[in-house]
């Protein structure tokens, strides 16, 4: 049941190009350049009628509405809030009929989410879901929404939930932002013809991964570890050390690579490995002259860069390249070294990878 990998994890990583596919199949037709999707059809005044959309999810769940915001906001001219639902459900929120609440959860049953949405029904919000488990409590609580189509996810640690969520999120983004008319039909055909090319690029991506595998056994007795990633790439640094804590047991913090000299800084010395996500697009030259102050300080450092790149190179103590791609797609990509890095570290410590200590699946209590 395994198809031949020795994990769950290992597997649903690899499944990632197919489950990419799935989640875009039928809806995203690039020659037609049109973008199917029903419950976003159906609903289309809603959702243009909106203030605002504020996101809800848990977890990895949440890493893929803070992805989000960046992607709607920047392609269809959106403010959007994410919110730890469980936090939202108990602030009393300024939620109206004329907000658009989007809730994310792979499993469809977190009772923290599945409370958010009763609480944004109930002061008449229009609340989409994006499930991947279809027919789940979340699926059918929602008015209407999207499924992910990634398949049935049994590792605890969430991976091919996490790009498939990004996937359905762009596409929903894109839709609204030609309904709105917030991109040239020439960006919006780019964006549908790199969409298409990214299961391919996930593909390039996974190749890395034996290169990953020594980098791991460098690193696997750290304490600690810190990860940045700026703009689209900061919830990539926070889901990445995500998957480190979760299944490896180490410490790992994820912050925005600027944020580092307002206080992390302090905790880089040579024992410290700092894995920055630094994609051409994106911050680039910022992001170079962050890993020049962690170098500084003889922090040891893991590059995540584009195909080709010069400069992290000449300063990083390691690189994992991904293929190039759009700033807005980046993340499908730059995701897949990190699920990796942690896979192996995990291994190597011989934890269990599948069922991590003190975790469930889904968390059906609040
Ligand atoms: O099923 P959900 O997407 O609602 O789950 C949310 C979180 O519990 C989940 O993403 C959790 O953080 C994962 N174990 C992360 O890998």
């Amino acid at each position: 049941e395994k198809g031949g990998y020795d994990h769950f994890m290992l597997k649903e990583i690899y499944e990632q190009p197919l489950a990419i596919k799935d989640t875009y199949r039928g809806r995203l037709l690039v020659n037609e350049a049109i973008i199917k999707l029903s419950g976003v059809e159906d609903n289309m005044k809603r959702f243009l009628n909106a203030d605002r959309i504020i996101i809800v999810a848990c977890g990895t769940s949440w890493h893929a509405g803070l992805v989000a915001e960046y992607i709607f906001e920047d392609l269809a001219r959106i403010p959007v809030e994410v919110e730890y639902a469980s936090e939202f459900r108990y602030r009393n929120p300024v939620i109206t009929e004329k907000d658009v609440v989007i809730a994310i959860s792979q499993s469809g049953e977190t009772a923290d989410t599945l409370a958010a949405i009763k609480l944004a029904k109930s002061k008449g919000a229009f609340v989409f879901g994006v499930c991947n488990v279809v027919g789940s409590s979340i699926a059918r609580e929602t008015d209407a929404g999207a499924y992910t189509h990634a398949g049935p996810e049994i590792g605890v640690a969430s991976t091919k939930a996490f790009t498939t969520q990004i996937t359905i999120l762009t596409l929903i983004a894109l839709r609204l932002a030609r309904a709105k008319g917030t991109m040239s039909s020439s960006d919006y055909r780019r964006q549908l013809q790199e969409l298409e090319l990214i299961p391919e690029k996930v593909t390039e991506a996974l190749k890395a991964d034996k290169h990953i595998q020594a980098i791991a056994e460098t690193y696997k007795d750290s304490r600690n570890m810190l990860y940045l990633g700026r703009g689209y790439n900061f919830p990539v640094a926070l889901e990445g050390a995500l998957k480190l804590k979760e299944i490896s047991y180490i410490h790992a913090e994820g912050y925005p690579a600027a944020e580092m000299k307002h206080g992390p800084i302090a905790l880089i010395d040579e024992n410290m490995p700092v894995i920055v996500i630094a994609t051409k697009k994106g911050h680039y030259e910022k992001v170079v002259s962050n890993i020049q102050e962690i170098k500084a300080r003889k922090g040891k450092i893991i590059g995540i860069v584009t195909q080709g790149d010069v400069s992290v190179r000449e300063l990083a103590d390691h690189v994992i390249e991904i293929p190039e791609t759009l700033e807005n797609l980046s993340p499908l990509l730059t995701t897949i070294p990190l699920q990796l890095l942690s896979y192996h570290i995990a291994v190597m410590l011989g934890k269990n990878v599948d069922q991590p200590r003190n975790l469930a699946k889904s968390v059906t209590v609040e």
